[in-house]
């Protein structure tokens, strides 16, 4: 049975506190590429009509990690284990989701804004939801329609190749989309308009379709010129990815709030007190001086 989450100030203290274990983590083992693909695998499983799959820690179960799709995945899992020993309270689902934004943080992308309370499912889908590489635009559609994402989120997103490189061992594919596979940048859309490809990097078929519609190339244009705009949407496409399925209830967005009136209350507080002190001073000063 599916175990609740209840997002308390507990709760968010916990994931502040994996959210730095995270950075550390990532940091030492150089691994924020593998932390990104576990987020999107976990939830990239999501279908919006049938409400099955999405961002719900359900990857962790070896039905679904074995997958092919999800093929070195276990590592991050591993990686990601670590975390959750020392902070249990927190879901794997959100553990995931909070990887992949801590990754694109680290490596010099946007920030992404998250919000917990991502409940564990054990219901794994059936292999096959996850895009395959070989193919074009149109399968690419497919996949994404059907978890209710849109053309610019496909681009968007795709600019998450930005990071790290396809393993021969894992894939059948080999090397990296850009010249820094640890820098979260715009280049993925740059290398893919060059016309003569750089030696030693990659384009997936999924990457070459994005330049043949309109619809798409449109975006990787844009982009390519303008990494403010491809930060802003990845953040919002990212974002969209990492709640599918998932409707934060109102006391989470109550709780968040609520810990911002708190600091708001304790900034008061200190400026208050400040100029008491300030005000004690000036008074002490003054009467000395009569
Ligand atoms: C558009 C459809 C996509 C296809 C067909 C695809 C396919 C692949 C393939 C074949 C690999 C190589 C895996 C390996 O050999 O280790 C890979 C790696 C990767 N993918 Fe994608 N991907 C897609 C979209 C995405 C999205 C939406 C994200 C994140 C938002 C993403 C993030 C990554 C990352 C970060 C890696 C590097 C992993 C590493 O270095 O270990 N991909 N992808």
């Amino acid at each position: 049975m599916a175990v609740p989450v209840v997002v308390d100030a507990d709760y968010l203290k916990e994931i502040d506190k994996a959210r730095r274990e995270l950075r550390a983590l990532i940091a030492t083992k150089n691994c924020a590429p593998i932390m990104l693909r576990i987020s999107w695998h976990d939830a990239g499983t999501y279908d919006a009509e049938s409400k099955t799959g999405g961002p719900n820690g359900s990857i962790r179960n070896e039905q679904e990690y074995s997958h092919g799709a999800n093929s070195g995945l276990k590592i991050a899992l591993d990686l990601c284990e670590d975390v959750k020993t020392k902070h249990p309270k927190i879901s794997y689902a959100d553990l995931y989701q909070l990887a992949g934004v801590v990754a694109v943080e680290v490596t010099g992308g946007p920030d992404i804004s998250f919000v917990p309370g991502r409940i564990d499912s054990n219901a794994c889908t059936d292999e096959g939801r996850l895009p395959d590489a070989h193919q074009g635009f149109k399968h690419l559609k497919d996949v994404f329609y059907r978890m209710g994402l849109s053309d610019k989120d496909i681009v968007a997103l795709s600019g998450a190749h930005t990071l790290g490189r396809a393993h021969p061992e894992r894939s059948g594919f080999d090397g990296p989309w850009t010249q820094d596979p640890l820098k979260f940048d715009n280049s993925y859309f740059v290398e893919l308009l060059k016309e003569e490809e750089s030696e030693g990097l990659l384009k997936l078929s999924t990457d070459k379709t994005l330049l043949e519609v309109p619809e798409f190339r449109h975006y990787v244009e844009l982009y390519a010129k303008d990494e403010d705009a491809f930060f802003r949407d990845y953040a919002e496409s990212h974002k969209k990815l990492s709640e599918l399925g998932f409707t934060p209830t109102s006391s989470v967005t109550k709780v968040i709030t609520d810990n911002s009136v708190v600091l708001a209350q304790s900034a008061v507080g200190v400026a208050v007190a400040a100029a008491v002190v300030a005000f004690g001073y000036f008074y002490e000063i003054r009467k000395r001086m009569k």
